[in-house]
């Protein structure tokens, strides 16, 4: 399996008052095509500033960086554009929809950054919103807007998906169906996705967890058998 992040001794660190704070020390990861890796700890872990060095919005203090054979660390700031650009999607708690615009026409913004977009009614009827596609965010569910922000992101067909805190905002029951959604979109799509959660039992659908505490990896797991978002027993 080709591995799509290559991580080697990373460290962040920030300066603070005398002293230095390491967000992330130390860290050695490999993630490979498809997998979707859910990563655990506590509040000021590093989870954050992990992912925010995964997709190109921070540099490292020191160590590598590999998205397949680039170094990220040796691109400047228009290539980490390009690359985000280019290359992963995002899917946050808050789901930024722009509120004056329809779904189809949120939805579509999502295609406009990309080389490579899928079609809009394909990605619509994955996120089962082809009956939506005409309302404005006011009149939709969290879920379903949840939902838009995941059609906006995947009609890019993005080769890696970061999601911070996805369900955060749901409840057990649609976050459940949003969590069912991304399994069945890394299936047929061969997603990679990354997941930030406070919720343990999110665990059980990654082929890989990662639990991080005080700027390191603590333990890194693979899961035997993954189970389908609708069994999940929710924390
Ligand atoms: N700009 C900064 N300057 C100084 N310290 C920072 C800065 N950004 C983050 N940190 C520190 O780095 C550590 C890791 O923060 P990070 O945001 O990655 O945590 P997290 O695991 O995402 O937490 P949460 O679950 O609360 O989102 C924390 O101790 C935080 O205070
Ligand atoms: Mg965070």
């Amino acid at each position: 399996m080709a591995k799509v992040y290559r991580l080697e001794n990373i460290y962040k660190t920030y300066p603070f008052n005398d002293h230095a704070i390491h967000a992330l020390e130390d860290i050695d990861l490999n993630i490979e095509e498809g997998e979707i890796v859910v990563i655990l700890g506590p509040s000021g872990s590093g989870k954050s500033t992990l992912l925010n060095l995964l997709s190109g919005l921070d540099y490292p203090t020191r160590g590598k960086l590999y998205y397949y054979d680039n170094k990220l660390t040796n691109y400047n700031d228009e290539k980490l554009c390009e690359y985000r650009r280019n290359h992963l999607g995002f899917i946050f708690q808050s789901y930024h929809l722009i509120s004056n615009l329809t779904v189809e026409e949120n939805i579509i913004l999502g295609k406009k950054l990309s080389h490579n977009p899928l079609d809009i009614d394909e990605v619509l009827k994955a996120v089962e919103l082809d009956q939506q596609k005409y309302k404005y965010p006011y009149q939709l569910s969290g879920g379903q807007m949840q939902r838009v922000a995941i059609a906006r992101s995947l009609v890019k067909n993005p080769e890696v998906l970061f999601c911070d805190e996805p369900t955060g905002a749901l409840d057990e029951k649609t976050g459940k169906k949003v969590l069912k959604l991304l399994q069945n979109i890394n299936k047929k799509y061969k997603t990679t996705m990354i997941i930030v959660t406070h919720n343990p039992s999110i665990a059980d659908i990654a082929n890989t967890v990662i639990r991080m505490n005080s700027g390191k990896i603590e333990t890194i797991i693979k899961n035997k058998t993954i189970k389908d978002a609708k069994d999940l027993r929710w924390a």
